[in-house]
C-alpha cells in the first residue's frame, strides 16, 4: 500500500515546510496542490481573462490537457495568490484541478513509495481516506510576518499591513466558499505552528 500523507492549513501556516521535511525524511514525493491552482490563475493572467468571466475560464480549461505541478518562484507573487483564491471558489476549476491532481498522483505513485500532498481540501475531500492527516495552523499576524519575509526574500515589494489584509481576505474566501472550504479534516492531527 502506497503512503499518502495529507497536510492542510491556511496560508503562511508553514505547511509547505512541514511537507518538505516529511517528504525528505521518509523519502516521499511532495506535491503542492496550491501550485496547480496558481498555474490556472497565471494562465488567466497570461491570456488576459478576468476571474469573473466564468464562461471564458471554462473554455480555456477545456483546452488544457496537462498542467505542470512544478514550482516556480513567479507563481508565488501576492497578485497570483489573491487571484488564485478567487478562482478556487469555482466548482469547475476545482474539478479541473482535482482531475489534474489525480493524474499527477497516479504517475508519482508509479515511481515513489508515497506522496505528501499539501493544500486546503486534501484531507477533507481529495484524499479523504488517507491514514495520516495533518492540519497546520498559526496565528494570523505570525503567518503575515512569514509571508512578508518570504516575499522580501523573493525580491518582491511587500508591505506588512497589505499582506495581513490579503491573508485575512484569502482566509475568509477559502473558509466560506461552498465547494471544499478550508476545514480541519476528521481525524487530523492539529499542529499549532505559531512559534
Ligand atoms: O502557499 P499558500 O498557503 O499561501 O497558498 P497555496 O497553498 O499555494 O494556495 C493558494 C490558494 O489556492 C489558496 O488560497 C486556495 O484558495 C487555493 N487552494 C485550494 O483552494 N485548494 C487547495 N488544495 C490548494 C490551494
Amino acid at each position: 500500500m502506497k503512503k499518502i500523507i495529507t497536510i492542510d492549513g491556511p496560508a503562511g501556516s508553514g505547511k509547505e515546510k512541514i511537507a518538505k521535511y516529511i517528504s525528505k525524511k521518509y523519502n516521499l514525493f511532495h506535491l503542492d496542490s496550491g501550485i496547480l491552482y496558481r498555474r490556472v490563475a497565471k494562465y488567466l493572467i497570461d491570456n488576459k481573462i478576468s476571474y469573473k468571466n466564468e464562461k471564458k475560464i471554462k473554455i480555456i480549461l477545456k483546452s488544457i490537457k496537462k498542467i505542470s505541478h512544478r514550482k516556480h518562484i513567479t507563481l508565488r507573487s501576492e497578485n497570483i495568490s489573491n487571484l488564485t483564491s478567487l478562482i478556487a471558489i469555482y466548482p469547475f476549476v476545482r474539478k479541473f484541478v482535482n482531475n489534474q491532481q489525480k493524474l499527477a498522483v497516479s504517475n508519482i505513485l508509479k515511481k515513489n513509495k508515497g506522496c505528501v500532498i499539501d493544500g486546503r481540501d486534501i484531507g477533507t475531500k481529495v484524499f479523504k481516506n488517507a491514514k495520516i492527516k495533518l492540519f497546520i495552523d498559526a496565528n494570523i499576524e505570525i503567518r503575515a510576518k512569514r509571508r512578508h519575509k518570504q516575499l522580501i526574500e523573493q525580491g518582491e515589494k511587500s508591505i506588512y499591513s497589505h499582506i495581513l489584509k490579503d491573508l485575512k481576505l484569502r482566509d475568509k474566501t477559502d473558509i466560506n466558499r461552498k465547494e471544499s472550504p478550508l476545514r480541519i479534516p476528521v481525524g487530523a492531527i492539529i499542529i499549532d505552528n505559531s512559534k
